[in-house]
């Protein structure tokens, strides 16, 4: 059959991440960067509320979650766009500010949807490549990059899948030198790592940032993020996102998270204050080699890496091996609970 399809998306693969098989997996889930238990009962009660009320014939009304969610990121609501996850929020970007042949900088490697939003709309890619001793931000590289024909940077903020972080300085230079192109600062995991972006928007007007209910708030499986930017941004973007887009069960839930903050901030602090050092500590004893993370997940690199990645596995606990050119062979594990952790620590002892 003659295949119908522009050029560009003829030669892409789909983004096929691992998933299948998850949810019926009887062990550990640490290969996804998920929060690793639920938001809570809170979160259920809301949307059998919903469900009760027996409305899914009308279609679905926003109300002030704008205002719920710029309450919570300190801003404006007219700064705030929600979105049907972070996703598409990254999809929104691209398709509004970028055309076919333009330049476009994302560092490698990163979070694969932003080389195929790029993909799709046949952008030419720029990849500066994160440093091959610690993955840092490659800042030099991004910033030489940068010329009259950038039309947007992508910055991950901390990066899957390395964890690292750039300071909101180095960001700030971005803006500067790219002030003729978009800035975007993707922060899917700003609850773990404390570090924003966001006081950046009052002096620059070509600063994006998106963020999600995935991620430590554990509602990935309802799909809803947001776009923090200026409203004239957020005007553009509106004309490009669908009216319905985000459906009301998810937005019921996110409204309801946002009620019980204490919830998330429990979770985050057992993640980065508790679990995290514990598993650092002892990464360091049994001379395992990890790049320093400001997330809930953390990237190592054992000897014999597929070997226990594929030992995990048969202990119950899924983690996620890369293969990505510059960090071949290197685990990508999702750090959670006290004892989630310890039930890692415990298997890996066993495997060394
Ligand atoms: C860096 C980053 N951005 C965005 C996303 C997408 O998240 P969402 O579930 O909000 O679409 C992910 C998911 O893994 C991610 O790691």
């Amino acid at each position: 059959m003659k295949n119908y399809a522009n050029k560009n998306i003829q030669a892409m693969q789909p983004y096929q991440p691992p998933i299948e098989g998850r949810r019926s997996f009887d062990g550990l889930l640490l290969d996804f960067n998920e929060r690793t238990t639920p938001f809570g009962n809170v979160i259920v009660e809301a949307i059998k509320k919903f469900a009760n009320n027996n409305k899914f014939q009308i279609y679905p009304e926003y109300g002030d979650i704008t205002k719920d969610i710029a309450e919570y990121v300190n801003i404006k609501p007219e700064n705030i766009m929600i979105t049907n996850g972070s996703d598409q929020g990254i999809d929104l970007i691209f398709r509004t500010f970028t055309k076919k042949d333009e330049e476009v900088i994302i560092p490698s490697p990163s979070f694969a949807m932003f080389y195929q939003c790029s993909r799709v709309i046949d952008n030419k890619i720029i990849m500066p490549k994160y440093g091959s001793n610690d993955m840092s931000f490659p800042l030099d590289d991004v910033l030489n990059s940068i010329t009259e024909k950038t039309k947007l940077v992508v910055i991950c903020n901390p990066n899957n899948p390395t964890g690292t972080l750039i300071s909101v300085a180095d960001i700030e230079k971005i803006c500067k030198k790219a002030k003729d192109a978009i800035v975007y600062v993707d922060e899917a995991y700003a609850e773990f790592s404390g570090v924003t972006a966001v006081p950046l928007l009052d002096k620059y007007p070509n600063l994006i940032i998106t963020r999600t209910f995935s991620k430590a708030f554990g509602l990935v499986a309802l799909r809803i993020g947001y776009v923090i930017a200026r409203p004239e941004l957020i005007k553009e973007m509106l004309k490009v996102r669908g009216p319905y887009d985000i459906n009301m069960v998810s937005l019921c839930a996110a409204k309801t998270a946002l009620q019980n903050l204490d919830n998330l901030d429990n979770y985050v602090d057992e993640v980065m204050e508790k679990s995290k050092p514990m598993l650092e500590k002892f990464l360091d004893d049994v001379d395992i080699r990890y790049y320093e993370s400001g997330s809930n997940f953390i990237l190592i690199k054992p000897k014999d890496s597929k070997k226990i990645y594929e030992k995990l596995i048969q202990n119950g606990i899924q983690t996620r091996l890369r293969k990505d050119e510059s960090i071949n062979g290197a685990v990508r594990i999702t750090i959670g609970t006290i004892k989630q952790t310890k039930q890692l620590i415990n298997t890996l002892k066993t495997l060394l």
